[in-house]
């Protein structure tokens, strides 16, 4: 492991949070990752999909008052393009651009980088001395070394798991400038919470979804799935029903129709139809 980089600069708000708006976090998860982030270690969160990685930043962020930047690594599809890009203007000829990633690293804020593991990894080299203790990289374009701020901090995430196509090992040099953490869906009733707090819909309907959620994020666990749901078809089937619909309508169209057809009878969804069926009784 590295050590830790020592911060310049004035020193960054250690008060502990209770919590996160809208966002539920068990409380040591929260603190373990605000400490390493403010002890200088970047955070690396990983989990199934739609649990809550990327929006994680943002909330923390926000809650902190700190300003957020999201890269969406899986645009970046060469080594330059975490910098800038080359744009001709009329009568000025061709200017370099700098990205909001480049503007972001001189300045106190938090960096996310989303889906660290969908760009190459050759692609990762122009970022990996500014995650180390040298903090800074040299452009070309702009002819001299730019230094992280103290106060930058970083958050990565990544996607793992069966079904996620289109993504690249991570190298060891960049996975060992992590720390992961992995964040979990919430429990049943937390979930239920809040899908009642965002949408008009009844305990009782609030309570059946999230049971539905954790069941298939189970299911998924227990390899009887090929994909996790997460939150986000729990949103979609709170959003069908407030606005009127039968639960049997939102829970199929929010959760079952994610899944394969094939094999009819013998399908995934027909497995998913008929666990649902199981839960709504
Ligand atoms: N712990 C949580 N508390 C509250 N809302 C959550 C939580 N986890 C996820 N959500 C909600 O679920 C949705 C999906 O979350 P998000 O996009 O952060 O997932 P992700 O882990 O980045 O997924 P992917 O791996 O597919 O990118 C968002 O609307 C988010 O607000
Ligand atoms: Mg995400």
């Amino acid at each position: 492991m590295e050590t830790p980089h020592k911060r310049e600069g004035p020193p960054l708000p250690q008060g502990e949070l209770s919590g996160l708006p809208g966002f539920y976090i068990p409380s040591e998860t929260l603190r373990v990752i605000e400490d390493f982030l403010f002890s200088g270690f970047h955070v690396m969160l990983t989990g199934h999909s739609g649990c809550g990685k990327t929006t994680f930043g943002q909330v923390w962020a926000a809650s902190r008052g700190m300003a957020v930047h999201k890269v969406n690594c899986g645009a970046i599809r060469s080594p330059r393009d975490w910098f800038g890009r080359h744009e001709f203007r009329e009568g000025t000829g061709t200017v370099f651009v700098s990205t909001r990633f480049l503007e972001m690293l001189e300045r106190p804020g938090l960096i996310i980088l989303d889906e660290i593991n969908r760009t190459a990894p050759e692609n990762h080299n122009p970022i990996l001395n500014l995650l180390d203790d040298n903090r800074e990289v040299y452009v070309e374009e702009l002819g001299r070394h730019v230094r992280v701020h103290p106060e930058v901090l970083f958050i990565a995430t990544r996607n793992a798991g069966r079904h996620h196509t289109g993504t690249f090992r991570l190298d060891h040099a960049l996975e060992d400038r992590f720390q992961e953490i992995r964040l979990e869906l919430p429990p049943e009733e937390v979930i239920a919470r809040l899908l009642a707090e965002k949408y008009a819909i009844s305990a009782e309907q609030a309570e059946i979804v999230a049971r539905v959620t954790v069941k298939l994020d189970r299911m998924y666990e227990e390899d009887l799935l090929s994909q996790t749901t997460g939150m986000r078809p729990a949103f979609a089937a709170a959003a069908l029903l407030g606005r009127g619909h039968s639960l049997e309508t939102a829970l199929r169209y929010a959760f079952a129709t994610r899944y394969s057809g094939e094999g009819g009878p013998e399908s995934e969804r027909t497995l998913v139809l008929q666990t649902i069926q199981g839960l709504v009784k």
